[in-house]
């Protein structure tokens, strides 16, 4: 009897062993230790054992038992962590299809323009400077030659900040434009300079396909000796040259800032048409793309500059602007927008 259960403990392991899924182990169980097992007969005979066979015979039989539980386990274990052949089958990889490229984020197309609007500056000396969005009245207005009742100030809608919210004693706003900085600028270092400065405006405003109330613009400032306005013909020239192509013109009308004389807008002669008038140039065959001057005496003169000895240039433009002319973009909307349909033309 010894032998004969040693003998079942091998073959039951073995069958175990063999069995490739939960079925046949299943069956290996039933033959070994279901109620019909050879070995369940065993242990139930032992009680016609004689007293000195029963002790030594039970235990191995136990053991046997206890032997061929574990490995059934085991083997379970074991066929559970092999996929079926369904799941082998749907679930095969193919190693030759190319990988899934992750997607990658980009720059914003309007940072994308400012960068490349400051690059051109940069390349032609100047240094590129930011500034706060909330700003003094003093910088926005006052030192810019727009004192306090100036009907100028009506040329920009301004969000004011109520100072008693912020404990301060003089009135603070949201910049309507870039220019604050000529005097932070000016206040802060000697001639010569030569900067551009990019940054976020606002404006008490309504929405529409060409205004926003939160924008950006990049102002110009450069202070010499001996600065004419033939200096800020060439630079001018030479950036729209860069951006929009050598072929270019450009024109300058008198326009009206406090803070220049003389003031002008510039234009480029309209790329699509050639001049000859189109919808993108509204029939003028121009576009104008930003505000310039050289800088007012009273300008410099508030900034400690001898008006007598040093002159300047300023300019002032937005690029959304810039970047609507450039790409063909009919609604400033767009940008803030957030549509990826629309982002993702910019590489
Ligand atoms: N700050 C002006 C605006 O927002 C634009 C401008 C015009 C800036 C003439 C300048 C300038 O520096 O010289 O409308």
């Amino acid at each position: 009897m010894r032998q004969e259960l040693e003998d079942l403990r091998a073959a039951a392991l073995d069958q175990i062993q063999q069995s490739a899924d939960a079925a046949q182990l299943e069956r290996a169980r039933v033959h070994f230790l279901g109620r019909k097992a050879r070995l369940t007969a065993i242990l139930r005979q032992l009680v016609t054992l004689s007293p000195q066979e029963r002790p030594v015979i039970g235990l191995l039989a136990n053991q046997v038992k206890q032997a061929i539980e574990a490995s059934i386990t085991a083997q379970r274990a074991s066929l559970e962590s092999i996929p079926s052949d369904d799941v082998l089958a749907t679930d095969q990889i193919d190693i030759t299809l190319p990988g899934r490229r992750p997607t990658l984020g980009r720059l914003h197309p309007l940072t994308q323009i400012m960068r490349e609007i400051c690059q051109v500056f940069v390349e032609m000396g100047f240094a590129v400077i930011e500034g706060p969005d909330v700003e003094w009245d003093y910088y926005n207005f006052e030192a810019l030659n727009i004192p306090e009742d100036h009907p100028a100030r009506d040329m920009w809608d301004t969000f004011w900040i109520d100072p008693a919210s912020i404990s301060v004693d003089k009135p603070m706003l949201l910049r309507t434009h870039t220019s604050p900085m000529q005097i932070r600028i000016m206040e802060q270092t000697k001639p010569p300079i030569r900067v551009v400065v990019p940054g976020t405006c606002y404006r008490y405003e309504a929405v529409d396909a060409s205004h926003e109330s939160q924008f950006h613009q990049i102002e110009g400032l450069a202070v010499d000796e001996g600065v004419t306005f033939a200096d800020l013909k060439g630079t001018l020239y030479t950036f729209v040259q860069r951006l929009f192509g050598k072929d270019r013109k450009i024109r300058f009308r008198c326009d009206y800032f406090p803070f220049v004389e003389p003031g002008v807008d510039m234009s480029i002669d309209c790329f699509r048409c050639k001049g000859a008038g189109c919808r993108l140039c509204k029939e003028s065959g121009w576009l104008e793309i930003l505000g310039a001057g050289m800088v007012h005496p009273n300008v410099l003169t508030r900034v400690g500059y001898d008006p007598a000895r040093y002159s300047g240039f300023a300019f002032g433009l937005g690029p959304a602007r810039v970047a609507m002319l450039k790409y063909g973009i009919d609604d400033i909307r767009f940008f803030h927008g957030n549509d990826l349909r629309f982002l993702q033309q910019f590489p």
